[in-house]
């Protein structure tokens, strides 16, 4: 077999942890890459990080490091993770290394010589009171800036940028997914990247100029190149084009880019695009799968929710954990992450039905054959060899065509039939009549063989525990190569069988409290967002000195029209001039009042349109049963700038 297999999953974000939604992603394709091996295809499985980027930038900056420290950092998190899960990814990408730079620069170079990149002007809405850039699309009615306590005119702001074709690709794109109906998968999928397409195609900006953290543009370094067009080559950078070209002819084109429905587009209609422009061969296959929630919500930081691998492993062992996600759903469907469910089916699909079969036939081996295999022979007796054989065409077939839950399904009714040919055969009779001593030793080492199988076709699903049935079943050296399946003799005659225990020990309520807890303490402690102090979302230090507080004199003060509650002062924070702040307490004090008085300002606050008046900064002031009462300070001889803190 000479045709390669090429699977990748999506270089992931160096701004967040590895979670049970990357982890997925990832252990999908780590059970495709390792069934294609096991049958002896040439296999490439390659994962990675994002590095670049705006938000990778802004991240660094808050904690106080530079973008390439951040990336350093958290990429640990990844490729431990992935160890821990069991990955066998042949390479691991990451986008700040030199050869994948080199390489994203010599693409763009290839697609503008094409003609397909010209310089333009990149457009988009600004507001200047909040310092932030608005999409079009999501400005507030009548082309307002979005912050709800703002809705000020947004100002159209405008930098050059380069631009990519994509425009001119719509049919040519129309015409690949007419050739190939599976560039897509599920199908479901393709008419909304087709109808994606057909509703008109802009041109893609693919530079900027407002940040630094990313690859320069060739010729033009005020230019950093837009981060996906930098993420999506990695793809043929880490195949080894331009710099290792055995590699790149053995594993280019990917047979299947897997990837969640999140970023469907940027690889279905972007990706094509730039290597047709390019002129480099396309990926066979773009599979979307779904999204993950977690007890019914959608998961995220603050709700707290996030399913953490690392916790899940420690309560319900890797293998179950990896069986659960590819078993729970069909692959391109969205799932829902519930230990109730995960119980469930550890205890009836692998403690019961997997375990107990094994464990099962151990024993009867023991005591009717004293743990010794008979000589195989041609497995037809009890059909069992057939039944393995339909298993295996399909499981083979439900791979190719990624649906690992299928597979899964197909390996169930194998053990099935096995299950329920003990129930008929009742082999405890069979021991009691010496004629059918013959059937005995047929019917156990035509269950030993399809319990191998099984084995081998739920190898990439659960490399570890599939070495401890083949061990169980008396093999010295585990061996999971579709080779195996030839024949009906996997198990050589006289093999000893090694009855150990339970591969798949039964969770009950009191067990699984134990690991739960004991999962639990070996957690590090909750992430800063998710800690309480009395009943309060907690903050760290670091998140309050951004407060900058201080000590304003107030100089003036006066109402504002039409405004009831406004009052509008003028403040001396120690500035060179004096500062206008709005405040709301037009009716607890009257204007006079408040001057010469010392209050506590929050210097730093984003300014604020009020009736049509600026506001620099806030006073701080307490509130009791209606009334509103301002912070003052006593010391008459403290100025006005003193920090407060
Ligand atoms: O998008 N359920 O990276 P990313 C299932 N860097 N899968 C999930 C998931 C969930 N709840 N959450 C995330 C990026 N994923 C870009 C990719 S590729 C050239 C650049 C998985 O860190 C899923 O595979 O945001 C999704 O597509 C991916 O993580 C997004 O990872
Ligand atoms: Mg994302």
């Amino acid at each position: 077999m000479d045709k390669h297999f090429t699977v990748t999953t999506p270089i992931y974000y160096v701004n967040d942890k590895p979670h049970i939604g990357h982890a997925y992603t990832t252990i999908a394709c780590d059970v495709f890459a390792r069934h294609h091996r096991d049958r002896g295809f040439p296999t490439y499985f390659q994962t990675g990080t994002d590095e670049h980027g705006q938000k990778v930038e802004e991240s660094a900056k808050k904690n106080g490091e530079t973008p390439k420290e951040l990336a350093d950092r958290v990429v640990k998190h990844f490729e431990d993770n992935w160890k821990m899960l069991n990955i066998s990814n042949d390479h691991f990408i990451r986008t700040t290394h030199d050869y994948h730079e080199n390489v994203v620069q010599d693409l763009w170079k290839k697609m503008a010589d094409n003609g397909d990149i010209y310089l333009g002007q990149y457009e988009n809405m600004y507001c200047v009171a909040c310092e932030t850039f608005w999409p079009e699309n999501q400005l507030h009615e009548g082309n307002l800036c979005p912050n709800e306590w703002c809705h000020r005119p947004v100002e159209k702001h405008s930098e050059p940028s380069y631009f990519f074709k994509l425009s001119a690709y719509q049919d040519k794109l129309l015409e690949l997914y007419e050739k190939q109906p599976d560039f897509v998968l599920p199908d479901f999928r393709m008419n909304e990247v087709r109808s994606f397409v057909e509703r008109g195609l802009h041109d893609l900006s693919i530079s900027r100029t407002s940040f630094n953290w990313g690859i320069p543009v060739p010729g033009d370094d005020k230019h950093v190149i837009y981060v996906w067009v930098d993420a999506l080559i990695n793809y043929v950078s880490g195949a080894g084009y331009l710099f290792n070209q055995e590699n790149y002819d053995k594993r280019w084109p990917a047979t299947a880019h897997i990837v969640g429905k999140d970023i469907i587009v940027f690889h279905a209609v972007y990706w094509p695009a730039f290597l047709m422009s390019a002129g480099l061969p396309l990926p066979e296959h773009v599979y979307a799968h779904g999204f993950w929630n977690s007890e019914g919500e959608k998961m995220s930081k603050t709700r707290g929710n996030v399913v953490d691998p690392r916790e899940a492993i420690a309560t319900y062992g890797l293998d179950p954990f990896r069986y659960y996600l590819m078993r729970e759903v069909p692959f391109g469907l969205d799932g829902d992450f519930r230990k109730e469910n995960m119980v469930n089916r550890y205890n009836s699909e692998l403690a019961n039905d997997l375990g107990n079969t094994l464990s099962r036939t151990l024993a009867m081996t023991d005591k009717y054959l004293d743990g010794t295999l008979p000589a195989p022979t041609d497995g037809q007796r009890f059909g069992l060899r057939e039944a393995a054989k339909t298993c295996q065409k399909e499981v083979a077939n439900y791979i190719e065509t990624f649906k690992p839950q299928k597979a899964l399904e197909a390996v169930r009714i194998l053990i099935d039939v096995a299950n329920k040919t003990i129930v008929q055969q009742e082999p405890w009779n069979m021991a009691k009549d010496p004629e059918k001593a013959g059937d005995l030793s047929t019917l156990l080492y035509d269950l030993l063989e399809v319990l191998r199988r099984v084995s081998v076709f739920l190898h990439p699903f659960m490399p570890e525990t599939t070495e401890k049935i083949q061990l169980q079943l008396g093999l010295d050296i585990p061996d999971f190569s579709w080779n195996t399946l030839e024949g009906w003799q996997g198990l050589p005659e006289g093999t000893r069988t090694r009855r150990g225990d339970a591969i798949f020990p039964r969770l009950d309520a009191k067990k699984l409290q134990e690991l739960e807890e004991k999962a639990k303490k070996a957690q590090p402690a909750p992430a800063k967002e998710e800690k309480e102090v009395e009943g309060l979302a907690a903050i760290e230090y670091e998140d309050f000195s951004k407060v900058e507080l201080k000590v304003g004199e107030i100089l003036e003060a006066e109402k504002v029209k039409k405004a009831d509650r406004l009052l509008k002062l003028s403040v001396n924070t120690g500035e060179a001039e004096p500062r206008t702040i709005v405040a709301g307490i037009a009716e607890h004090y009257a204007p006079e009042a408040l001057i010469g008085k010392k209050v506590v300002v929050v210097a730093n606050l984003q300014p604020r349109k009020l009736r049509g008046i600026l506001s620099h900064g806030m006073l701080l002031a307490a509130k009791n049963e209606g009334k509103l009462t301002v912070l003052t300070i006593d010391d008459a001889t403290l100025p006005g700038g003193s920090k407060v803190s």
